[in-house]
């Protein structure tokens, strides 16, 4: 994007500002200039990110089901907005093997709520819809999938996420379509470019969740128990959560630049080649980096089946949007370890939260 793109002023409607993911986000458009609006339910843990970085001092702090069209509806149309990113959800696996039907009422049906109320509100340019790596049938090869794979899901959440690509897109063709004019395409009739948006395994502060490989670590710490993980020989993609976050700001730019159409699609945002790592080498490094006496030991109960390594392509995401990892995996895990120390310790966890992104958005202009 040009230098000169500006989220100053900027009407951002977010749904998910209560949740981990969400609660970044909100957090670090505000501090870029935007107007947020954030909308979802109350927040699902206690502690959590929202209270603790004070994150509803910089944001308009909105309670609602995406399910309900009474409340979503209004909330999003008299704000008038001109970008929408989409992250409420109910995001774990297994919560969704204990209800599956909840997650797909929030997964697709909300998602569908929230295009649908997009659809009457004139205001709107772009939508980021954020669904997961989990979205694509996992062939449990080692290929990366590209953002035309098919999809798929094994488990309650994957395919509900699939099917939340599937309503996206079904919603960009049917209401948001895109003209072929000539050799350029351009956004018809409605004028919002719709966009999904693909990441895997996030870590970072703040994030309380249960079944989170970190947050069950760091209860640990904290509490002086030993941790108990499941799988520790599992591979999995790792990430700060700040690096998806630059990529879906980054799509959102490219879905408000003249030429939106050819953005209005899937992206992948994955981590780099080098980290996708064991869940024992991550629980090895956190200890290490906790100190304290901080230990784990070996959870013989495997659990419910928890699919194998998926790999993302992001070639797309770095050709078209100039995206690309820039944390190490490393950094990330000492940048976390940081944040639960300072939060501790009881320091002011807004400006701490705002420190971290400041010092990522100085590699994204390194
Ligand atoms: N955290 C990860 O590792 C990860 C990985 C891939 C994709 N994602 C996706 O990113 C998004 C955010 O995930 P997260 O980790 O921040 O989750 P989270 O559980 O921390 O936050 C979920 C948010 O959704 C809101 N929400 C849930 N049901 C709702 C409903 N019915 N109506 C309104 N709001 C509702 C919650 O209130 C909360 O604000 C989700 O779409 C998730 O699927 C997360």
């Amino acid at each position: 994007m040009p230098d000169s793109f500006s989220w100053r002023g900027k009407r951002v409607f977010l749904t998910g500002h209560t949740g981990f993911k969400g609660g970044w986000l909100a957090l670090w458009l505000a501090s870029r200039g935007a107007q947020v609006r954030g909308y979802a339910l109350d927040p699902c843990t206690d502690p959590n990110l929202l209270t603790a970085a004070h994150i509803g001092s910089q944001i308009e702090d909105i309670r609602g089901d995406i399910r309900n069209p009474a409340a979503l509806e209004p909330a999003l149309r008299d704000f008038a907005p001109e970008v929408v990113f989409h992250m409420a959800a109910q995001p774990l696996v297994r919560a969704s093997y204990a209800d599956p039907i909840g997650t797909y009422e929030t997964n697709v049906i909300g998602t569908a709520r929230v295009l649908d109320a997009v659809r009457r509100t004139p205001s709107v340019r772009a939508v980021v819809s954020v669904t997961t790596d989990k979205c694509y049938e996992n062939k449990e090869t080692l290929r990366p999938y590209v953002e035309t794979d098919p999809l798929g899901g094994y488990d309650p959440y994957s395919s509900s996420k699939a099917c939340a690509e599937i309503v996206s897109a079904a919603y960009r063709q049917s209401y948001f379509p895109i003209a072929k004019l000539g050799r350029t395409d351009k956004i018809a009739d409605h004028r919002v470019a719709l966009a999904t948006a693909r990441a895997g395994n996030v870590i970072g502060g703040g994030d309380w969740s249960a079944d989170r490989l970190i947050p069950d670590l760091v209860r640990g710490f904290l509490a002086g128990e030993a941790v108990r993980i499941r799988r520790p020989d599992a591979i999995r993609p790792w990430q700060h959560v700040l690096e998806p976050l630059a990529g879906y700001i980054a799509l959102a730019e490219h879905l408000l630049s003249p030429d939106a159409a050819r953005y209005a699609t899937a992206f992948n945002f994955g981590p780099a080649e080098g980290d996708a790592k064991p869940v024992a080498w991550i629980a090895e490094k956190m200890t290490a980096f906790w100190g304290d006496g901080a230990r784990w030991v070996l959870d013989p109960d495997p659990g419910v089946h928890e699919a194998g390594y998926l790999k993302l392509d992001a070639t797309r995401a770095h050709a078209e949007l100039n995206w690309q990892p820039r944390l190490e995996l490393e950094t990330a895990l000492h940048w976390l370890v940081d944040w639960y120390r300072a939060w501790q310790s009881g320091d002011d966890m807004h400006a701490f939260t705002l420190a971290q992104i400041a010092a990522y958005e100085k590699l994204l202009t390194a």
